[in-house]
């Protein structure tokens, strides 16, 4: 049905960091899989504004419109406020609080040998990443999954280590802990690895914002078609008059995820015998990728002309968020012995109380 916070199909979880407007990779190797998941899963789908102060924290300057974009191309992708949680991070305090507590039980040497620790010092020489923060990123990314207590994460390749580490922190803390009724409180998720096609970038190297060579989402039609048009090609093929490989050619790769069966045999054919040069085999792959962003492109239109909407969305996201983090945390925070003080009112506001009989310091 259409609460997915008290249906009893398995719960799915995943988020991206608030990278700016999302690109034909980011799109083939998770939204696109999300998207679909809506039909079988209770889906939780959010955007990571802590994890990117990780990194940023130095100039925050772009994280609010970084993070308005990817909620607009969720939205132009097709998940569906309906169907799935859509919430930012930082409107869900908890995580917060779920974070600081596993911080209890982890070992330091754990997140120290987390590969992308060291991967993204090493890439990210410009900044001092010797923070505490970033240190717990992946055990941020923990109680983000844990707290929804999921039975699958949707991610790509580069995301499995931090999954791997979120089941061992599971399973510590279900070693010291257990719900008054002897059950785990944080059941270990399984990844779910997304299956993706190889997306090259317009320069024929994998399709990453790092690398500057993306078709994004919400390119309009004469931007896709300019920078399909410098886009590499096979290398044998230096005159016009030379068979190439569509097999050997990114423009090839991208006929075969986006080209109707019609033109990818049109462009074998043209390819091999020379018959077509590579500018209509571009205008062809161009012509593809455009009517496949086009219902995207229309959807993304909409929201961005009702940013009421926008807000509407987010807000019952956070709202039905909130309320699910809140059932987990209850148990744990009983589990680890707090939260039940005698004579505590737990619907009360304690920080009220308190206000009135210890004056302050
Ligand atoms: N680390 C993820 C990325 O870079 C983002 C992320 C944060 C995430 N928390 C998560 C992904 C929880 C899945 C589940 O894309
Ligand atoms: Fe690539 Fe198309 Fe040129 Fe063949 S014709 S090399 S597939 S761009």
């Amino acid at each position: 049905m259409s609460n997915p916070t008290s249906s009893s199909r398995k719960r799915v979880l995943s988020g991206m960091r608030p990278t700016g407007k999302l690109h034909l990779g980011n799109y083939m190797g998770a939204l696109h899989n999300w998207v679909r998941l809506q039909d079988d899963y209770d889906c939780f789908f959010f955007i990571a504004d802590w994890h990117a102060l990780t990194t940023d924290y130095a100039d925050p300057s772009q994280i609010a419109a970084n993070t308005r974009d990817v909620i607009l191309d969720y939205l132009a992708a097709g998940l569906d406020p309906a169907r799935s949680v859509l919430f930012i991070q930082s409107d869900i305090k908890q995580h917060a609080e779920l974070h600081l507590l596993l911080s209890m039980i982890t070992s330091v040497g754990w997140l120290e040998r987390v590969p992308t620790y060291k991967e993204q010092q090493e890439n990210l020489k410009d900044r001092d990443l010797s923070t505490y923060g970033f240190l717990g990123y992946p055990l941020l990314q923990a109680a983000d999954i844990l707290i929804y207590q999921p039975a699958f994460v949707p991610v790509g390749q580069d995301q499995v280590a931090h999954v791997e580490l979120t089941r061992e922190v599971a399973r510590r803390f279900n070693q010291f802990y257990k719900a008054t009724d002897g059950s785990e409180i944080l059941p270990e998720p399984q990844v779910l690895l997304t299956p993706s096609p190889k997306l090259p970038g317009t320069d024929g190297r994998k399709m990453s914002k790092s690398y500057g060579n993306t078709i994004l989402l919400s390119d309009p039609e004469p931007e896709i078609r300019a920078k399909l048009k410098p886009m590499v090609t096979d290398p044998a093929r230096i005159r016009r008059k030379d068979p190439g490989n569509p097999d050997k050619c990114p423009v090839g790769d991208l006929h075969k995820i986006f080209s109707t069966p019609e033109t990818i045999a049109k462009v074998y054919e043209g390819c091999t015998t020379a018959g077509i040069g590579c500018i209509e085999c571009k205008t062809w792959a161009a012509d593809a990728i455009v009517s496949a962003l086009a219902p995207l492109q229309e959807r993304r239109t909409k929201f961005e002309q009702n940013p009421t909407l926008v807000s509407d969305i987010l807000a019952d996201g956070a709202r039905r968020a909130t309320a699910r983090a809140e059932q987990t945390m209850h148990e744990v925070r009983s589990a680890m012995g707090l939260g039940s003080r005698p004579g505590s009112n737990p619907s009360s506001n304690p920080g009220a109380k308190v206000s009135k009989a210890v004056p302050n310091v």
